[in-house]
């Protein structure tokens, strides 16, 4: 059976969730494969709102194996918070039993969040997540598989805890790192976790070749990927489909569904050009209304109409075979809408998204506009879109604007879009007829 992908379109908080935890539903096994604790992701279990950041949405699915993939930074302390916090609800310690860590995976330490808590420039939520992808790529990290080896081998812990300190100090963080402290949290991490690493990217070969359903599940978004996004406004890791099966241990062959999640408008946390930001009152709606404020850090979401330029690049690298169009309720009341459908550059026209950030942040936005739709309450969206999906109308269900909106974003790409969210509820979906 091949690989499902679920990715971002935009800068992030797209808001993936709700597609993965439906496809995870059915899922057999559900992989993280890039990021850590830098994103977010709300599930509701019964009366409880939680709040995951590195656990796979499959883990709602009792059935369902869990995997974090060996492109992924993980901090095993935020870890053990989220399985606490799991266990507390729902009774379950999934951890060596449907929950795997990739032996390849590399650990998050207190050094990698001091080290990123200094961030000023680039708006980080301050994780740990670059200074980890940075030991990675220089060869000093330290992967789960190698827990053992660094933890016995004093030369190594001596050499480490003194590079870390002078790293900190070089960056005007004051906390050193003992070697004594970076053997504790190495011990620690190796005795919690220990039994739970694992061969992963084999473990989900094995499910494919077997004829079992896997969901990668991407984090962040496209224009936050470390090579074709908004550089160096971006998180450290490659967000992309390319990146979904290598970051998974698989190859790229057992993918061929890609769903593109794309924000009926546009946000962004953290700092760098956006071309399609509102600073007026369409852009306080937004924020207000779509309750933009990012799960990780509780930051303001900057707020902007739909840029299709940013679709297009995204599109381009991923190869979506469907969209799923979220959050559309939110912009019901606007009295028209404003799509960019093109860059100005110094008088120049553009179609892409220039690589330079100064050219970026200088070019003003083609736009086109659109008859806006009427603020239906959410308890309207939910009973239409229960409708819509029951006596197969689908979209044509939706208010004229609304149904216009979609056809245009549509026919903007040239992708299917499969689904559009108009609320909250898992329920609050309208699915193509
Ligand atoms: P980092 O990933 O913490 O290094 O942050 C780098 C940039 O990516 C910052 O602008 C963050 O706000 C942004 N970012 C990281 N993770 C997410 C996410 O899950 N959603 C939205 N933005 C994110």
């Amino acid at each position: 059976m091949p690989a499902q992908v679920v990715l971002g379109a935009q800068w992030g908080d797209e808001g993936k969730g709700k597609l993965v935890d439906q496809l995870a539903t059915d899922a057999d096994w559900v992989a993280r494969f890039q990021g850590g604790n830098n994103a977010g992701h709300t599930i509701v279990v019964g009366e409880q709102v939680l709040k995951l950041h590195q656990l796979p949405s499959g883990l709602t699915n009792p059935n369902c194996q869990c995997v974090l993939g060996s492109g992924m930074v993980i901090d095993p302390w935020v870890l053990a918070e989220e399985l606490e916090t799991w266990q507390a609800s729902s009774g379950e310690s999934p951890l060596g039993k449907r929950l795997w860590i990739s032996e390849r995976a590399h650990v998050n330490l207190p050094f990698h969040r001091l080290y990123d808590g200094a961030d000023e420039k680039i708006g980080t939520t301050g994780r740990g997540i670059g200074p980890t992808y940075r030991d990675k790529i220089e060869r000093v990290g330290v992967r789960f598989c190698d827990l053992d080896s660094k933890r016995s081998d004093q030369t190594w812990l001596d050499e480490s805890a003194a590079r870390m300190t002078s790293q900190l100090s070089a960056r005007g963080v004051e906390e050193s790192i003992t070697s004594a402290d970076l053997k504790e949290s190495l011990d620690w991490v190796a005795d919690k976790f220990g039994h739970a690493v694992r061969h992963t990217g084999l473990m989900l070969d094995i499910a494919l070749r077997q004829g079992e359903s896997v969901l990668l599940e991407g984090a962040q978004g496209c224009l936050l990927d470390i090579e074709h996004g908004t550089y160096p406004f971006v998180t450290s890791s490659v967000t992309s489909r390319a990146n979904a099966s290598h970051g998974a241990g698989i190859h790229p062959g057992h993918i061929t569904e890609v769903f593109g999640v794309v924000k009926a408008y546009t946000t962004r946390v953290g700092n760098g050009p956006f071309p399609s930001e509102l600073f007026d009152d369409v852009g306080a709606h937004m924020g207000e209304v779509g309750h933009e404020f990012g799960t990780t850090t509780g930051r303001p979401r900057r707020c902007g109409w739909l840029d299709l330029v940013v679709l297009r690049h995204a599109n381009r690298l991923n190869g979506f075979t469907d969209i799923t169009l979220t959050k559309l309720d939110v912009l019901g009341g606007l009295d028209e809408l404003e799509v960019v459908v093109g860059y100005e550059l110094d008088g120049v026209p553009l179609s892409e998204m220039p690589a330079n950030m100064d050219d970026l942040a200088r070019v003003t936005c083609l736009t086109e506009t659109v008859a806006g739709f009427p603020a239906l309450s959410l308890e309207e969206w939910l009973d239409l879109a229960r409708k819509a999906n029951s006596d197969g109308a689908g979209f044509a269900a939706l208010p004229n604007g609304a149904r216009e909106y979609v056809e245009k974003v549509e026919a903007w790409l040239g992708v299917p879009i499969h689904s559009v969210g108009v609320g909250p509820d898992r329920e609050a979906t309208v699915y193509r007829a």
